[in-house]
């Protein structure tokens, strides 16, 4: 008689077989379970692309899409996203939520955020400044987000959250064991609501307003793969109540577990402090306002400045081991030592 994570293992191997056969896409095998902050696959430092916004398309209330192309693009998978280089010359990150069999287009869709609400601009050039015609610079596309194989699925979106998640559903097979729970001020503003639902049927739970998350995840199946992609305070709930979940997170992580610590500018003379629930990057503006930065989550590297002496802790995707040995992402990266010198 098997024991029962035999059979979780075999069930999930058995689904890992079919997604990869029926679907062509690459799938992480979930055992041994990945640890929880998986690297990046591959350094973001992708080529660069000129898009062109060939159709554009309000899908919900403050949400437009826009379908980039652009010739033949590079293949991406489920959970992908990829930076949008704005006109101002931001950087914001957009989960790919098209069809990964086509190669002619990426789809993104972008949900407008007052600055003052959490907004800090980005998606208001979306939504201003890119329209029919007009062209984009895109990198990318990356994936911290793919879809493994396992026994069950159980995914939670908040609103626009919904974007990474809406590949894997249509990815997932049709006997696949999966629930989602989509959260959002009210139905007229959750994009992709109509297709999710008839996708998922009784397997979608909507949710108007903040969602029960202890009982909507009481019972997780055992073994299940469990995603959730939305606003900070919703993922942080969830991780919360699940500490396995997988979460794709775009704005900026620096601020996770921060401690307070000094950063010296070695040419200017100054000694600033970093508070615990802030960035490098917001001390070093205060005082030279000049300093150059672009997306602040670690992406694109315009605020990288060389270290003189202290220890970082790098919490950025793009610098690879050399780099780091003298080099730090303002945006993100923090100290391990009480004080940072840098060359500024
Ligand atoms: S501003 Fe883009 S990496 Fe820091």
């Amino acid at each position: 008689m098997p024991r029962p994570l035999t059979l979780v293992t075999v069930a999930g191997a058995a689904l890992f077989a079919r997604l990869a056969l029926r679907r062509r896409i690459r799938v992480s095998p979930l055992w041994p379970m990945p640890a929880l902050a998986e690297p990046v696959s591959g350094r973001p430092r992708s080529r660069a692309l000129r898009l062109r916004v060939a159709a554009r398309a309000i899908v919900a209330e403050g949400v437009v899409q826009l379908r980039l192309e652009g010739g033949r693009l590079p293949g991406w998978e489920p959970g992908a996203h990829v930076d949008l280089v704005l006109p101002s010359g931001r950087v914001r990150q957009y989960s790919l939520c098209g069809d990964p069999a086509d190669s002619a287009a990426y789809t993104v869709a972008v949900r407008l955020v007052a600055e003052g609400r959490g907004g800090r601009g980005g998606s208001r050039e979306v939504h201003e400044l890119l329209r029919e015609g007009s062209e984009v610079e895109v990198r990318g596309p990356r994936n911290r987000f793919p879809l493994v194989a396992a026994p069950s699925y159980v995914f939670v979106a908040g609103g626009i959250g919904i974007t990474p998640l809406l590949p894997m559903l249509r990815a997932l097979p049709e006997d696949a064991r999966w629930r989602l729970v989509l959260a959002g001020r009210t139905r007229a503003s959750m994009p992709f609501l109509a297709e999710v639902e008839r996708l998922g049927g009784d397997q979608v739970t909507v949710v108007e307003g903040r969602p029960d998350l202890d009982a909507l995840l009481t019972d997780l199946p055992e073994g299940a793969a469990v995603y959730c992609c939305g606003p900070e305070g919703l993922m942080a709930a969830v991780a919360e109540r699940v500490p396995h979940v997988r979460l794709e997170r775009f704005a900026p992580g620096s601020l996770r577990d921060g401690t307070a610590f000094e950063v010296e500018l070695r040419r200017s003379g100054r000694v600033l402090t970093v508070p615990a629930d802030s960035t490098a990057l917001a001390a070093v503006r205060a005082a030279l306002p000049d300093t150059a930065y672009s997306c602040e989550q670690g992406f694109c590297g315009t605020c990288r400045q060389r270290v003189l002496a202290g220890e970082v802790d790098h919490r950025d995707e793009l610098l690879g081991d050399a780099e780091r040995a003298d080099s730090m992402l303002l945006c993100v990266s923090r100290a391990r030592s009480r004080r940072l010198v840098l060359d500024m």
